[in-house]
């Protein structure tokens, strides 16, 4: 089979598998599997059996909804590239832009900010404050052992160990001392609307990453109810939401947990994503 014909092959089967952009796909399939980028292709060419093989692999994981970040086993974030090991949650889009939002806010605090991201998963949010500001002391938590397992190889393999202490807690169990910066990207889809996720994430993403509980607030409430006892005074508490969760926050913020300066911020699809606070 020529690199033209399998690519045509790959991407029948894509597309009868039901994965979107199956052309795109398949030249990235193609890429794993022989191991280099389509500039190094000839369209020509034969492929050998050891690739053809890799590729139908990859194809059929493809199918069955892998998603393809594991199938590499690297996904970018921002401008750096993490390992994502399966079971630990694969960083979306949404987070980079709540990255984005949280590094704004850590240029403008005073020397050596002490900043905290809770359930780190792969440390995504927590090397990117880390990369942002040289002086930073960053923590970042997780419930889960093998989501902080990989954060610290991600850590490592970034040079941020300095900078960073990885720690296992539930949300704030075990942390003590007060930070200028707390965020999260928090479990936030309803319960029963875990049925109705995508596959790509309802069967190959961690439940605890996802469940929010029944109106999938319940990860957010927690953090908003905690926060301000671990936020110095002036201090951010940054979260992702799921669209239409604003409201319920805001509310639950101004009923006296502490926090002032409550907002909502819309992402880049002009959904309501973010809540920003502000310790009194
Ligand atoms: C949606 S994922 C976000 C991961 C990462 N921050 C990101 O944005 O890619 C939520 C993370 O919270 C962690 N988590 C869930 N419940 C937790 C809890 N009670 N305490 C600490 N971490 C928790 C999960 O293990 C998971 O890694």
């Amino acid at each position: 089979m020529t690199v033209r014909e399998a690519l045509s092959w790959a991407c029948g089967e894509l597309a009868r598998g039901g994965v979107e952009e199956a052309a795109r796909e398949a030249r990235r399939l193609l890429a794993l599997a022989v191991g280099e980028g389509p500039a190094a292709w000839s369209p020509s060419a034969t492929l050998s059996r050891y690739f053809l093989g890799r590729l139908r692999r990859l194809v059929e994981a493809r199918k069955r909804g892998m998603p393809f970040a594991l199938l590499a086993g690297w996904t970018g974030f921002l401008d750096f590239e993490l390992k994502v090991w399966p079971g630990v949650f694969i960083p979306r889009p949404e987070t980079e832009e709540l990255a984005e939002l949280a590094c704004g806010l850590l240029r403008e605090l005073p020397p050596r900010p002490r900043v905290l991201d809770l359930g780190t998963g792969t440390g995504a949010l927590a090397c990117a404050l880390a990369r942002a500001r040289s002086d930073a002391q960053v923590v970042a938590v997780d419930c889960d052992p093998r989501a902080l397992a990989c954060a610290r190889w991600n850590v490592r393999n970034l040079g941020l160990d300095e900078r960073i202490r990885l720690q296992r807690s539930h949300w704030f169990s075990s942390l003590e001392g007060e930070f200028q910066l707390i965020v999260s990207n928090p479990p936030y889809v309803a319960r029963e609307g875990l049925a109705r996720l995508p596959r790509e994430v309802r069967e190959f993403e961690p439940r605890r990453a996802l469940d929010g509980g029944p109106q999938g607030l319940e990860a957010a409430k927690s953090i908003l109810a905690q926060a301000p006892r671990f936020l110095s005074s002036g201090g951010w508490l940054l979260l992702e939401i799921a669209p239409g969760q604003a409201e319920a926050l805001v509310t639950f913020a101004k009923g006296g947990v502490g926090l002032v300066e409550t907002r909502v911020e819309k992402d880049m699809a002009g959904k309501e994503r973010f809540f920003l606070g502000r310790c009194k």
